[in-house]
């Protein structure tokens, strides 16, 4: 018998419609998966949350597997993310922080000069292993094919360097990251005592990603989502100036480990044409720009996932199934598009509604 040669540009065997979708290969149909499709809105992840704390959920790799495993079997997508969170990798950087109810993350003392980064330890990323041994659990789950002959996609996923910064630097959630802006900014001007804070800063969060996402990827991840969710902060030339070099060299790491990679954040329309430079294999669109404008900035050598906004799932059947259809339509069949949200599900979306979702997308996709 001949041996058969498969290109290395064509994903594996048995490889799931996502992982193809994420490299621009044709599928059998459109792949599904949300953004934040395990969380509040969710009955059985609240009886979850009744006797774990969030951080607790994310560091017991037996429940966070169960949490990931329970939302991608309930809804009926393609891809399950790990159930984590952005800040995890802050502890092991010696920074505490907790989740007060109704504020969201509180870092106690945040990063604000040059002697704050430089006492962030990058020597103890193995201590996040648990996010790698809920993937491992969560990857034997769904190892075999479903009933349609698909594997399911294992998403892992950490944050970009700007997004997490501002939270190291802001303390928390901010409306106009002034503190992170002033960081950044001090970076141009050689004689400011904090010159050096920012690019340290860069360099020591690349490194504790880089390793992290490797832990990820060795448990079995497939793709890595990197979350960048408040770039759209930024304008197009600070982006270009502070971030686009530490984001592309992360991304550059990730890639080398054999994964695609997701590049998401929301308001970004006008980052699109940077973002694809990162050599990111697919761009996460938000709800604002229309699938096929945010497409051509992206450029045709990018894939792209979204970009349903997560509060038309709200709406009546009629107007969610057009939106549904009209997003599909503005992929026009073209290999490359991921079916997802603009941005997270939020409490209180009803349940029925995301499912819908999928059975349109499993109808017209
Ligand atoms: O299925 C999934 O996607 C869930 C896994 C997940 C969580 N956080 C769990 C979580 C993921 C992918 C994240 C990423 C994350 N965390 C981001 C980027 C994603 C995005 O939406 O852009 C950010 C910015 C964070 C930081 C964070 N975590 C904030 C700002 C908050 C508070 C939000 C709020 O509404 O209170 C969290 C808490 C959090 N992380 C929750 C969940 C399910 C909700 C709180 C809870 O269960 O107690």
């Amino acid at each position: 018998m001949s041996e058969i040669l498969v290109p290395a540009s064509v994903a594996p065997p048995g490889s799931s419609r996502f992982v193809r979708a994420c490299l621009r290969q044709p599928v059998d149909r459109t792949p599904v998966w949300f953004l934040r499709q395990a969380g509040r809105y969710m009955p059985e992840y609240m009886a979850v949350r009744k006797n774990h704390s969030l951080l607790e959920i994310c560091r017991t790799p037996q429940v966070a597997a169960e949490v990931t495993i329970t939302a991608a079997e309930r809804l009926g997508v393609d891809a399950a993310i790990i159930f984590a969170d952005l800040l995890l990798p802050f502890t092991p950087m010696g920074l505490d922080f907790e989740f007060v109810n109704g504020e969201g993350p509180v870092v106690h003392q945040p990063v604000r000069s040059l002697a704050h980064v430089e006492a962030l330890r990058t020597d103890r990323a193995e201590e996040l292993g648990y996010v790698a041994k809920a993937i491992e659990i969560v990857a034997k789950h769904f190892e075999a094919p479903r009933a349609d002959g698909d594997t399911l996609g294992i998403i892992g996923f950490c944050g970009a360097p700007f997004t997490l910064a501002s939270y190291m630097i802001e303390g928390g959630s901010s409306r106009n990251y002034i503190d992170t802006k002033k960081l950044m900014y001090a970076s141009s001007l050689p004689g400011s005592p904090d010159a050096k804070a920012w690019p340290l800063l860069m360099e020591k969060l690349i490194a504790v990603l880089t390793e992290y996402a490797q832990q990820q990827v060795n448990a079995g991840a497939d793709v890595i989502q990197v979350f960048d969710s408040w770039a759209g902060a930024l304008s197009v030339s600070d982006y270009r100036d502070y971030c686009l070099a530490p984001t592309t060299e992360l991304i550059k790491r990730i890639r080398a480990m054999g994964v695609p990679v997701i590049y998401f954040g929301v308001d970004t329309a006008s980052l699109l044409p940077t973002f694809s430079e990162t050599g990111a294999d697919v761009l996460g669109l938000d709800w604002r720009v229309p699938l096929d404008e945010g497409w051509k900035l992206a450029g045709s050598g990018v894939a792209v996932q979204g970009n349903l906004d997560p509060i038309t799932l709200f709406a009546p059947e009629s107007v969610l199934e057009a939106r549904v259809k009209e997003i599909l339509a503005l992929a026009n069949k073209r290999p490359g598009h991921i079916f997802n949200l603009g941005h997270g599900i939020v409490p209180g979306t009803p349940v029925d509604n995301v499912i819908k979702v999928v059975e349109l997308i499993k109808q017209h996709g």
